[in-house]
């Protein structure tokens, strides 16, 4: 079934940049009621400005989503603004770009953290304010790593696997409550989500100027959610990369264990 997001009350999680700032552009503009979380108040409320200033109803909740103190302030506050949702976005996230062996367990904790434990926990929360939704939808935005796990992202493709995995299973269960659950896997996309990784001592050229602008990967969240499309792929990378796994994964193992061989060659 397509879906209008016209009035629809839509959560953003990671709403103070990147794709979640473009997508809740996107929305606002489409006619959305947003609640924008995300833990810097400032850009969020500027951007909750922006969208007011055009007409929008946007709402600013500042809350770090892996504390559960700051969740149940969230939702208790969201409750009283919005008494049900009907739109939840799972896209706050962040990474990680290192060999494992250089890494240490706080890493992979905290990518844990941020992009499972609190995905999970926000939809845990979102149950029973979805379930009384208009076209009620679970929407997580995880990563083409989450499909193919990738040499130097190995904290962050687990974690994103992880995410995959409870999008595929929840979307049998929460057809009871008649919740759609949507994934959507970007490949890179420029948003300061490189000046943020926890490690940057990967070596590969990762050619990120060629990745999509956070706008275009905002279009494609929007249009999965518009379409209620089960599964969307972003990128030339992420779609070249995923189909060629899915017919070779034993020649992509090979092509990634040469490539780190050659990289790594001299310590
Ligand atoms: N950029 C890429 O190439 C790429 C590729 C594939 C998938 N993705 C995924 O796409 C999603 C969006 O990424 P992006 O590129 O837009 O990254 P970004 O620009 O770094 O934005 C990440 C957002 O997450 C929020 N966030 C981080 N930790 C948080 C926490 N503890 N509580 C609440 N909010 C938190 C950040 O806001 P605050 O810092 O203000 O909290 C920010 O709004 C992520 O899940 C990412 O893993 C990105």
């Amino acid at each position: 079934m397509k879906r209008n997001v016209k009035g629809k009350r839509i959560l953003i999680t990671g709403a103070s940049r990147g794709m979640g700032a473009e997508l809740a552009r996107l929305c606002a503009k489409a006619g959305a009621r947003l609640a924008l979380v995300a833990r810097s108040k400032i850009e969020l409320e500027k951007l909750a400005s922006e969208l007011t200033a055009l007409g929008a109803d946007a709402k600013a909740f500042p809350a770090d989503i892996t504390c559960n103190i700051e969740r149940d302030n969230l939702f208790r506050q969201i409750k009283d603004h919005f008494h049900e949702l009907d739109i939840l976005v799972n896209n706050a996230g962040s990474g990680s770009w290192n060999h494992f062996v250089d890494g240490n367990e706080e890493i992979v904790r905290q990518l844990m953290e941020i992009n499972f434990f609190a995905p999970a926990e926000m939809i845990r929360q979102s149950i029973p304010l979805l379930e009384n939704g208009d076209q009620p939808a679970i929407v997580n935005i995880a990563s083409m790593t989450g499909r193919r796990a990738m040499p130097s992202w190995t904290e962050y493709s687990a974690s994103k696997h992880a995410l995959v995995g409870l999008t595929e299973a929840l979307r049998g269960e929460m057809a009871r409550f008649d919740i759609d659950v949507l994934l959507v896997l970007p490949g890179l996309t420029i948003t300061p989500f490189w000046e943020n990784l926890a490690l940057k001592t990967g070596r590969a050229n990762l050619g990120i100027e060629k990745g999509m602008t956070p706008q275009v990967a905002a279009n494609g969240i929007l249009n999965a959610i518009l379409s209620n499309k089960t599964e969307t792929v972003l990128g030339w990378d992420a779609h070249w990369m995923l189909r060629l796994d899915k017919f070779f994964p034993k020649l992509v193992n090979w092509l990634l264990a040469r490539r780190v061989k050659q990289l790594y060659a001299t310590r």
